[in-house]
């Protein structure tokens, strides 16, 4: 891989980078396109990075499908499919890991500690491997998305972080590997998510700006739904991630919500003056 991002380099080639965990979907391939446009030349890494599960969580059934991941990326142009083994990204002995501070203590580093670090650790990692000129990562993950723009900042990295925007199923439901987990009643269930957001969207159209109010008018709506169990609704400072108490500018609502065997994230963000 690195002697391939050398040669790209010495023939002047710009590089995009699509850092992935494999079982690709639409939201997946939509980041693999925007890198088509914009890079000379395009790495997808699919690498399903244990430091960022927990003790207790998906690693071992996160689902897998190398042949068809293969098929799916060569038939969008992508030049090279960086799959690693856990073996060669964390040998024996291996010790350095990056913690981003602050920003992952909330949301979704606060139910799943060390998730952010597993995260940090293996996309700096990617990118000293695939010293790209940009890489792409989806708002579906908002507060990855911000600790990746973060430690680039603060590591004076040289990659160009895009954010590209969440891809949804006809229903609404965010595109997510992990909705392979989910049986039809489930699946249906998941729906419920992201009408939560939408009628939070709405509520702020007409008018209301209490994030105190729209947090519990999306928490009531979820409960609604027998199959959902909550972990979190936050409504945040969409640069800080700490809570706020009004909607007063471009305001993030992030939520997760377990589903069946499925812990599902989805995001929208509140825009005060669209109403
Ligand atoms: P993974 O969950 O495979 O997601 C890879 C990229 O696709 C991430 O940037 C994610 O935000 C984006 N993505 C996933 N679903 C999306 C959707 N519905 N719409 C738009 N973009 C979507 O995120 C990871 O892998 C890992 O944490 C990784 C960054 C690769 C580090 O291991």
């Amino acid at each position: 891989m690195k002697q391939q991002m050398k040669a790209w380099r010495q023939a002047g080639k710009s590089v995009g980078l699509v850092p992935t965990m494999g079982y690709f979907h639409e939201g997946h391939l939509s980041l693999m396109r925007q890198a088509r446009a914009e890079n000379d030349a395009v790495v997808v890494s699919l690498f399903v990075n244990p430091t960022q599960f927990g003790p207790h969580e998906d690693l071992e059934r996160y689902p897998r499908d190398f042949a068809q991941d293969c098929r799916k990326a060569e038939a969008l142009g992508v030049d090279v499919l960086f799959a690693p083994t856990a073996e060669e990204m964390y040998p024996p002995g291996y010790c350095t890991y990056v913690h981003v501070e602050g920003l992952t203590d909330s949301l979704c580093g606060a139910s799943r500690p060390g998730h952010f670090r597993g995260v940090a650790t293996v996309v700096l990692k990617l990118f000293h491997i695939i010293p790209a000129d940009r890489a792409y990562f989806g708002e579906k993950d908002f507060q990855q998305l911000r600790v990746i723009q973060r430690m680039v900042a603060d590591l004076n990295l040289d990659v160009e972080i895009i954010p590209m925007p969440i891809v949804r199923e006809p229903d609404g439901v965010a595109m997510s590997s992990r909705n392979a987990y989910l049986n039809p009643a489930e699946r249906q269930a998941a729906g419920v998510l992201y009408r939560a957001l939408q009628r939070a969207q709405e509520a702020v159209a007409a008018g209301e700006r209490d994030a105190r109010k729209l947090q519990q008018a999306v928490t009531a709506f979820i409960r609604s739904e027998p199959l959902a169990r909550i972990d979190y609704v936050a409504v945040v400072d969409p640069q800080t991630l700490e809570e706020v108490s009004e909607v007063a500018g471009p305001t993030l609502l992030a939520l997760a919500v377990h589903i069946g065997p499925a812990r599902l994230i989805d995001n929208v963000m509140l825009h005060p003056a669209a109403g």
